[in-house]
């Protein structure tokens, strides 16, 4: 049932290019230029008067809303909130009629993800949810469902619901943009162009899995390490960073690159590896001088880049890892990739139960 592999997890990481496609398919048409969904049960003038956007969820889909908030706000210009569905519930948010409420679970079965879509539908939002399971109570309960198709998950640690929650926010994002026009049919048709692109990238990536390996047998030796980004890379960071707690024990932390000196750069000395994803070209040399504050101070840095800077970025950096180039909107659905390898090979290396990290469960089901 593994299909060859040693573990659930590493199965899934390699049924992404799989699950990519799947998501995607049927969501756009033959032109290549329009993004098609009904499902989201939204008239025109309903998604017109959309003043805001929350997006509620636990845990890696929380994470992959951060990368939904970038990917709305920079394609349809709509105020987008993430929230935490343990601590929505309780902070009395601010929802109307014309807030979208947005929640995102691979389950559909998370308690607090549950209660946070009847808090908005309380308050007379509509519901949208993406989720990874059609007959859930999530799903069910839900004004309508954006179906991610990444196939069963097992192992605990998610990682093809994540990404294909990515492809989903995507094409949401481009979906609303057409409605409100903000962005042109040819702006549209190349971001799609570029999203089918991806499967193949992802492969890829999956192709240097033994470099990625050798890496995280590297850093299973230490204790703790950091993940720094900007963006995008900024949301990936947190997901990378959760992966890797979640079932290779090792304590690490994201931090946005910029906001490091503001406090944590004090936990930074000699050896500490710093992974520093470096994929938004605009913001790239803040990034850089970002990372040249961690060397300074002895750390140990791995950069996460597209091959036109890598030459650049060895020059202030230990080692690079090159994901193929695609849309700055749409690294998060390659960068992730490798920091799932990389949580899972260093997982191997100290020899923990991949698929059933330990207090974990795979549905959250109390509250
Ligand atoms: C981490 C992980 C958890 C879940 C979280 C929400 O790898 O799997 O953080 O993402 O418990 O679960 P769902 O998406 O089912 O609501």
């Amino acid at each position: 049932e593994k299909g060859g592999y040693e573990h659930f997890m590493l199965k899934e990481i390699h049924e992404q290019p799989k699950a990519y496609r799947d998501t995607m398919r049927g969501r756009m048409n033959a032109a290549g230029n329009k993004v098609i969904l009904p499902e989201l049960n939204l008239t025109e003038e309903q998604i017109k008067n959309i003043r805001n956007i929350q997006i509620v969820a636990c845990g890696t889909a929380y994470n992959a809303g951060l990368v939904g908030r970038n990917l709305i706000e920079s394609l349809v210009r709509i105020p987008v909130e993430n929230d935490i569905a343990s601590e929505y519930r309780y902070r009395a948010p601010i929802v109307t009629p014309e807030t979208l409420v947005i929640v995102v679970s691979q389950s559909g079965e998370t308690a607090d993800t549950l209660a946070a879509l009847r808090e908005g539908q309380a308050n007379g939002a509509h519901v949208l949810a993406i989720t990874n399971v059609v007959g859930s109570s999530i799903a069910r309960e839900a004004n309508s469902v954006l179906v991610t198709l990444a196939g069963p998950e097992i192992a605990v640690a998610s990682t093809k619901a994540y990404t294909s929650q990515l492809i989903a926010f995507t094409l949401l994002g481009l979906y609303l943009a057409e409605v409100r026009g903000t962005q042109s049919e040819p702006e549209v048709a190349k971001i799609l162009a570029a999203m089918q692109s991806l499967p193949e990238q992802v492969e890829v990536i999956l192709a240097q899995k033994e470099a990625i390996k050798a890496y995280a047998e590297q850093i299973a030796e230490h204790k703790h390490l950091f993940f720094i980004g900007r963006g995008v890379d900024y949301a990936v960071a947190q997901e990378g960073s959760l992966k890797l707690k979640e079932i290779s024990y090792i304590h690490s932390e994201a931090y946005a690159a910029g906001e490091l000196k503001h406090g944590t750069l004090a936990l930074i000395e000699e050896g500490v590896p710093v992974i520093a994803l470096a994929t938004q070209e605009s913001v790239l040399e803040k990034t850089v001088s970002n990372i040249k504050e961690v060397k300074a101070r002895g750390a140990h840095v791995l950069a996460i880049t597209h091959e036109e800077h890598k030459d650049d970025l060895l020059r202030s950096v230990d080692q690079v890892f090159v994901i193929p180039q695609t849309l700055p909107l749409l690294t998060a659905t390659l960068s992730v990739v490798s920091l799932q390898l990389l949580a899972y090979y260093a997982s191997l290396a100290l020899g923990h139960d991949v698929d059933k990290p330990r207090n974990l469960a795979k549905s959250v089901t109390v509250e």
